[in-house]
C-alpha cells in the first residue's frame, strides 16, 4: 500500500541550530502511529515541519507522493492535514464557537466534521459554546483545539502532546474520542511524552532521541528495555 504521508531523510534547523537529522516516517490512510520521546527529542520539530510551520527541503515530505516540504501552514490545511499545536494555541479573546469556526477557514472539501458533529463528539462544548475559550478547563481547552482541527475535515490530524498537563480523567476522556475521529476517516499521527498511552492508542510507535529516529514497531512487539534505551539512551546502569 502507498504511504498517505512520509517523511524522507527530513532534516530541520532553526536558524544554524539542527534539530532533526535525517528522519524517515510513514503513515497509511486508517492508520494511528504515535511518536514518542524526551523533551527536546524533536517531536515538535517534526510536527511543525509537517504542518507547514517550518519550511524543510521540498521533497523531505511526500503526501499522497507529492512534495510538501516547502509548501505553507494554510496549504497544507488545504490538501488534507491539520495541526493541534503543543500548548493548544486557542484565540483567548474568542468565544468556544469562533474558535472552532477559525478551523473551517480554507476548507477543503465538505467532510464529516462540522460545529455539529464536534458538539456530538465533546458534548461540552456545545454547553459553553458562548464562553470565552480561556474561561474552559485545560482539558476542554484541549478539546476545543482538537475540534478546530477537525473542523477542516483533515485526512491526517497531527496531535502534538495532547495529555500535558491534564489529569488522567481528563486524558481518559480525550482519548476516548479518537476512535470516533478514526471511524471518520483521519489517519491520526499522536506525539506523547506518555509511553503507556502511546502504545494503548497506537498501531505503531516511532521512539526519537537527539533529532533522530531510535526505535520503530508495533506495540506488542517493541520491549520495555528497547524503548527505555531508546527513549533516554543509555540506561545509568551502562554509564555507571
Ligand atoms: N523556536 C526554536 N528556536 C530554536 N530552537 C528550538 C526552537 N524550538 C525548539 N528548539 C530546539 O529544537 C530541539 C527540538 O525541540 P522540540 O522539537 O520542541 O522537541 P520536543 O517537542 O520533542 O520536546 C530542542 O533542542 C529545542 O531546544
Ligand atoms: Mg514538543
Amino acid at each position: 500500500m502507498p504511504n498517505l504521508l512520509e517523511t524522507r531523510g527530513l532534516t530541520a534547523f532553526y536558524g544554524d541550530f539542527q534539530a532533526i537529522f535525517g528522519v524517515d516516517m510513514q503513515l497509511q490512510a486508517g492508520e494511528t502511529i504515535a511518536v514518542i520521546g524526551a523533551n527536546g527529542a524533536g517531536k515538535s520539530t517534526l510536527m511543525r515541519s509537517i504542518a507547514g510551520v517550518i519550511a524543510n527541503r521540498s521533497d523531505m515530505i511526500l503526501y499522497r507522493g507529492e512534495p510538501i516540504g516547502s509548501i505553507d501552514a494554510a496549504d497544507v490545511v488545504r490538501r488534507g492535514i491539520a495541526l493541534v499545536p503543543e500548548g493548544r494555541r486557542l484565540f483567548p479573546s474568542l468565544t468556544v464557537e469562533e474558535n472552532l469556526q477559525i478551523g473551517s477557514y480554507g476548507k477543503r472539501d465538505a467532510g464529516y466534521w462540522s460545529l455539529n458533529t464536534v458538539y456530538e463528539l465533546f458534548p461540552v462544548l456545545r454547553e459553553r459554546r458562548r464562553n470565552p475559550a480561556t474561561a474552559l478547563s485545560g482539558g476542554q481547552q484541549q478539546m476545543v483545539a482538537i475540534g478546530r482541527a477537525l473542523m477542516s475535515n483533515p485526512e491526517v490530524l497531527l496531535c502534538d502532546e495532547l495529555s500535558l498537563g491534564l489529569a488522567p480523567v481528563v486524558i481518559k476522556d480525550i482519548y476516548g474520542a479518537f476512535a470516533k475521529i478514526r471511524i471518520a476517516g483521519a489517519a491520526i499521527v499522536i506525539v506523547e511524552q506518555d509511553i503507556a498511552q502511546a502504545l494503548k492508542v497506537a498501531d505503531r510507535v516511532y521512539c526519537m532521541m537527539e533529532g533522530k529516529i531510535t526505535l520503530t514497531g508495533g506495540p506488542a512487539e517493541l520491549d520495555r528495555a528497547d524503548i527505555h534505551a531508546a527513549y533516554f539512551g543509555a540506561s545509568t546502569d551502562e554509564l555507571a
